[in-house]
């Protein structure tokens, strides 16, 4: 790392932000003895912290999103060149790169056609159930206004998404929520709530009880991850995707799938649903869109969601009325483009399937070595180790000593993740999404670290 500032100075910074800054998802009391960490400098799948440490980064970011890696000039060149020239506009109207940008992310998504730009992943769920909802009132004579989403599974932070959050603990102390928002079973068959040969026909089927429950005239929409990140890393079984597209179209159910995490590229295809062939009404997608060089999310649509709002010209509130101020930041779309460019002309969704499978392979042996590892789920360089105490009962493995696991990789340079403020009981799954520019030497050194780590922490 280069010397940006002096000691004094850095002192200055961490003195700062323990006086000043409130940070996310963190406990402030263990800074009245300690100092958080403050990351300073990133190249490629490498940060370093306030004191000079490095580490490999095997989060993206902490939260599976700096996609291409650190310290792209290219990208910070566009978005520079692009400010200069025009910032913002309000997103009633056009920009170079909004225009530019969702042509080629449409090309990425056939049978969708349309993107509206926002901020946060939390925004573009908010704006889909938005769209649900103003369907229902307008189209389906004030019926269809439910949207269905699944245990463990996540989709923001805002009251109306936290409504949605089948985490939990990320909801406790925040409601009362909004009506309209009913829970289907989860789907991962570690933790089977069926004893049935076909898991994923059966969990799928779950969902069509709960619709039969609430009455599939009352039900718009089901909100789905590809691939449930924070819930667990659960990649859906075999045969859950057919027979839950079979069931939205038997109901009249739009499918709003949440690529926040999978696209782009995570799970090596553009997105996590074209893994299963899911055809669905509505994506949205944030975090690796522009993978942290700028904030923007998206909320695409097919164009027959899209002339809902569109059919009814004489009436003033007929339309999507939705309002982003951010939306209209033109550094969104302009880091996106290049973060495409990259992915495509420096074969990253390759690479990503092939270090997945490595990755996968890795955390298979490291399953033999250590009994506390009970499975290992992932897709692509979007992996998760869930650990037990003991593996017969599943009973889940100490929070705290999880937390241990992921602590002592750090000490030793490689930061990992796991679940947390999750599920009640069962934040006791390693979390895995680096970069997809990881070579073979990074994934190994990823799995040596949490080899020893294992070895000190739960021997
Ligand atoms: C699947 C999923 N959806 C939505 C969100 C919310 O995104 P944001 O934090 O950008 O609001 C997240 C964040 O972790 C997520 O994992």
């Amino acid at each position: 790392m280069d010397q940006i500032i002096s000691p004094n100075d850095m002192q200055a910074v961490i003195d700062a932000d323990k006086a000043h800054v409130w940070h996310h998802l963190t406990q402030h009391k263990a800074f009245e003895t300690g100092d958080p960490r403050v990351i300073v400098e990133g190249k490629g799948m490498r940060v370093w912290d306030a004191r000079g440490k490095e580490y490999i980064d095997a989060v993206a970011g902490g939260v599976w999103t700096v996609n291409v890696g650190y310290g792209r000039a290219s990208i910070a060149d566009v978005v520079r060149d692009q400010l200069l020239r025009m910032n913002y506009f309000a997103g009633a109207a056009g920009s170079i790169p909004g225009a530019k940008f969702a042509e080629r992310l449409i090309s990425k998504m056939p049978g969708m056609t349309r993107v509206y730009y926002s901020n946060s992943g939390s925004e573009a769920n908010e704006k889909a159930y938005k769209m649900v909802r103003q369907i229902a009132h307008k189209h389906k004579g004030g019926k269809k206004w439910k949207i269905l989403y699944r245990e463990r599974d996540y989709h923001g932070t805002t009251i109306a998404t936290l409504a949605t959050s089948g985490q939990a603990e990320r909801a406790m102390q925040y409601g009362p929520f909004p009506d309209g928002f009913v829970m289907v079973p989860h789907c991962l068959e570690y933790r089977k709530q069926w004893d049935v040969e076909e898991y994923g026909q059966r969990a799928a089927d779950a969902i069509e009880e709960v619709i039969l429950r609430e009455g599939p005239d009352t039900v718009g929409a089901i909100v789905l991850e590809p691939v449930t990140a924070g819930g667990g890393v659960i990649v859906p079984p075999k045969g859950y995707w057919e027979r839950v597209q079979e069931i939205c179209r038997k109901y009249d159910i739009l499918l709003h799938i949440d690529e926040v995490v999978c696209g782009l590229g995570r799970t090596g295809t553009w997105f996590g649903y074209q893994q299963f062939g899911i055809k669905p009404d509505i994506v949205t997608m944030a975090k690796g869109v522009a993978s942290g060089y700028a904030a923007i999310s998206c909320t695409v649509t097919t164009e027959a969601v899209f002339d809902y709002f569109k059919a009814d010209a004489a009436d003033p509130m007929s339309y999507f009325r939705d309002i982003s101020t951010f939306g209209g930041c033109t550094s969104g779309p302009a880091a996106a483009l290049e973060n495409m460019r990259i992915i495509e002309d420096e074969g990253l969704l390759d690479n990503t399937t092939r270090m997945g499978e490595r990755l996968m392979g890795n955390l298979g042996r490291l399953m033999e070595r250590h009994k506390v590892v009970g499975d290992v789920r992932g897709k692509g360089l979007f992996c998760g180790a869930e650990l037990v105490a003991d593996r017969k009962t599943k009973e889940p493995l100490a929070e705290k000593t999880v937390a241990a696991v992921v602590a002592e990789c750090a000490a030793q340079g490689v930061i990992i993740g796991m679940t947390n403020r999750s599920i009640p009981g069962l934040n006791n799954t390693l979390c895995l999404s680096p970069a997809l520019i990881a070579t073979p030497d990074d994934i190994d050194a990823i799995t040596n670290a949490m080899d020893k780590a294992l070895t000190k922490v739960c021997s």
